[in-house]
């Protein structure tokens, strides 16, 4: 059975308060928070097994790089990756990206070539795609939303070219909460030889993932999202291509023999892995990672499209409530943007936390997705699998005390 209240316990931060309330949290979608396993984990390992890894003879390091090394097995196994070399570690999902727009891209990407995002990406998905085209003079093109939110797929054969090089998407949208349909754009890119990356920072902490049978070329996510530690993320690669792809930072690790000129390289994952890395984070997110093999990623899904039914059926009653959310069930998950009739979303999230509510205001650093909706940000709840029906509760009887208060305001 899964109870999110016995979960909850499992996390010291939501047994405390923020403003003299009980905390709500209301804010995963940013980062999720960590439980005492996780905590434990990264004590134990700085108290007792702390050490440089890949370098070392000693009893402390082998062990250490056991673990490294193990995780890597381990997430590769829970994504169903072509093999566990094809995991690369990396700070998140934000360096995975940069990681194959500096190294695939500009080995790939000539003038005139075409990268194909969509209006709806996370900066995070943008920019370094922006950098790499005004460096290469190649150009952008952008999938759009339907009236659903979902990308509208009727023109993807006249986006997707044979001057696309590179398709890369989100999974699913840290605004709207919408899962994509990305089975026909991945489908479409390689008909006419272009890789795919998947901006997977939300889709790897709720949904059940398999990377052999997406069949995408890359896939980017962040630790910090699924109880794990802050600064460690993943890229995955299809072996073959990571293989062909120059390294992008140069130093330890990643070398086969280095002279005073010129060096060669390590083979993979070393090559793509400069310097010391989050080695606590690693195995950190090998413990988040048993955690959620325990209860389940399609459980927790499941969970959170409950919680967003109560949700929606309880938000009904505060009056003046937009949101912006797939009318299709089976395409929501657990985020929820609105915003209130005649108040800023910061002025909705000051007093939530007043109330011990923290949910995220503002543009989710998704500004042409704002742009095309004409407005300034959104008010975001997003949910995880120790938000229970009761956070749901105070945080909708908040959102009537916040319209109480600004009704009263423009009666003045
Ligand atoms: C869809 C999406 N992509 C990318 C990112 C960037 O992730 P990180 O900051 O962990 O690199 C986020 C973070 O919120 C996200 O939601």
């Amino acid at each position: 059975m899964f109870d999110a209240n016995d979960i909850k316990a499992d996390f010291p931060i939501l047994q405390s308060t923020m403003n003299g309330k009980p905390l709500v949290y209301l804010d995963s979608a940013a980062s999720s928070q960590k439980p005492k396993q996780v905590i434990e984990t990264l004590k134990q390992y700085y108290e007792y097994e702390n050490a440089n890894i890949h370098r070392g003879i000693y009893y402390l390091s082998q062990k250490a790089t056991e673990k490294f090394e193990k995780t890597r097995i381990k997430i590769s196994n829970f994504y169903n990756a072509q093999c566990a070399k094809a995991i690369i570690f990396t700070r998140g999902t934000t360096e995975s990206i940069n990681l194959v727009a500096q190294s695939w891209g500009r080995k790939n990407i000539q003038e005139g070539d075409e990268i194909v995002l969509s209006i709806a990406e996370h900066h995070s998905n943008l920019v370094p795609w922006q950098m790499l085209a005004k460096e290469k003079s190649a150009k952008l093109k952008f999938i759009t939303l339907d009236d659903n939110f979902q990308y509208e797929l009727s023109n993807l054969n006249e986006l997707i070219t044979e001057r696309t090089k590179i398709v890369s998407v989100s999974q699913m949208s840290n605004v709207t909460g919408s899962i994509y349909e990305v089975d026909s754009i991945i489908k479409r890119a390689h008909e006419v030889g272009a890789k795919v990356m998947l901006d997977g920072a939300q889709g790897a902490c709720h949904l059940p993932i398999h990377l052999k049978k997406l069949d995408v070329d890359f896939y980017a996510f962040s630790g910090h999202k699924m109880l794990g530690p802050t600064g460690i993320g993943i890229l995955y690669g299809k072996e073959e291509i990571l293989e062909s792809m120059p390294p992008w930072m140069g130093g330890g690790d990643m070398i086969e023999t280095v002279g005073l000129e010129s060096s060669t390289y390590a083979s993979l994952p070393a090559k793509l892995e400069a310097g010391t890395p989050n080695i606590a984070g690693v195995i950190g997110l090998s413990s988040a990672l048993d955690y959620l093999t325990e209860l389940g990623l399609a459980n927790i899904h499941n969970h959170e499209m409950n919680l967003m039914d109560y949700t929606l059926e309880k938000i009904a009653e505060v009056p003046g409530i937009t949101t912006y959310l797939s009318s299709n069930r089976e395409q929501r998950s657990g985020v929820l943007s609105f915003n209130m009739e005649g108040i800023h979303p910061s002025d909705v999230g000051t007093v939530l936390d007043e109330e011990g509510i923290a949910i995220r205001v503002g543009h989710h650093c998704c500004q042409p997705f704002m742009k095309n909706y004409g407005i300034p940000g959104t008010c975001r709840a997003s949910f995880y699998l120790y938000t229970t029906y009761e956070d749901i509760d105070i945080f909708v009887e908040s959102l009537k005390k916040v319209h109480k208060l600004f009704s009263k305001f423009a009666k003045v």
